[in-house]
């Protein structure tokens, strides 16, 4: 969560300004916060902001979250000789410092997580912290009814000594689903799904744990978390 401080206290720890030059600097108009001249040097600013002394940035702004829309085709990586990636989608300053918390492939879009809190995006990722994902799936064949026990006593992939954890399988229509899982292993739902000799067309996330995809976001736009939201990965 954002930490609080003075506005002259936070520059004079990362320049060599005293208190005293900080706030003559601020009476001076040289000092912006996100863009703005503040002159009152008692101002409370969060380590989220920007702050610029002299037009130049001063603090690492972090920690930051963000939600992003995945398009296809983006792969979830922050950098990619051949295709785009989803920090191609993000602008904000320093973006090289953020990591994806939870890949997609590139043929998923959908709801992905952006941070530089490393201990928050292992919360997201880690399946002892029970943080869900929801996908929805277009299949290419006719599901089951039985696929749901299946699906809820564990499946055995391919080339791995553990089944799959309990995952939740919702049956939409013939051929769509919605399926929780807890863990992240590789290509796991179309794994899952190809265990049962089926195959997924279109994969969509949903949702992670309590934060789900903003409907207003179209493919390709993003947003911050809420304070809400980040407070909900625990
Ligand atoms: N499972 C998959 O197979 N692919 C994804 O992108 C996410 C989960």
């Amino acid at each position: 969560m954002a930490k609080f401080l003075r506005l002259d206290k936070a520059v004079s720890q990362v320049t060599d300004l005293s208190r005293a030059e900080v706030k003559r600097a601020a009476k001076a108009e040289r000092i912006t916060v996100n863009g703005a001249v503040i002159t009152d040097p008692a101002m409370k600013i969060a380590d989220s902001d920007d702050l610029c002394l002299d037009g130049e940035l001063l603090q690492e702004a972090g920690p930051r979250y963000f939600m992003v829309h995945k398009p296809l085709g983006y792969v979830s990586a922050t950098k990619d000789s051949e295709h785009p990636t989803v920090l191609d989608l993000i602008d904000e300053p320093n973006k090289q410092k953020l990591h994806i918390a939870g890949r997609l492939d590139i043929d998923t879009t959908g709801l992905v997580l952006l941070t530089d809190d490393g201990q928050w995006s292992h919360m997201v990722t880690s399946p002892r912290h029970h943080c869900d994902k929801t996908y929805y799936a277009h299949l290419a064949e006719r599901i089951d009814e039985s696929a749901v026990e299946k699906f809820a006593k564990g499946i055995w992939l391919n080339n791995e000594k553990k089944r799959t954890k309990p995952a939740q399988l919702e049956i939409l229509y013939a051929n769509e689903v919605r399926i929780t899982i807890g863990e992240g292993r590789y290509h796991q739902v179309k794994r899952m799904f190809a265990a049962l000799d089926n195959r997924v067309l279109e994969l969509h996330r949903e949702r992670i744990g309590d934060i789900a995809l903003d409907e207003d976001l179209e493919p390709g736009d993003y947003r911050p978390l809420t304070a809400e939201e980040i407070a909900s990965v625990h």
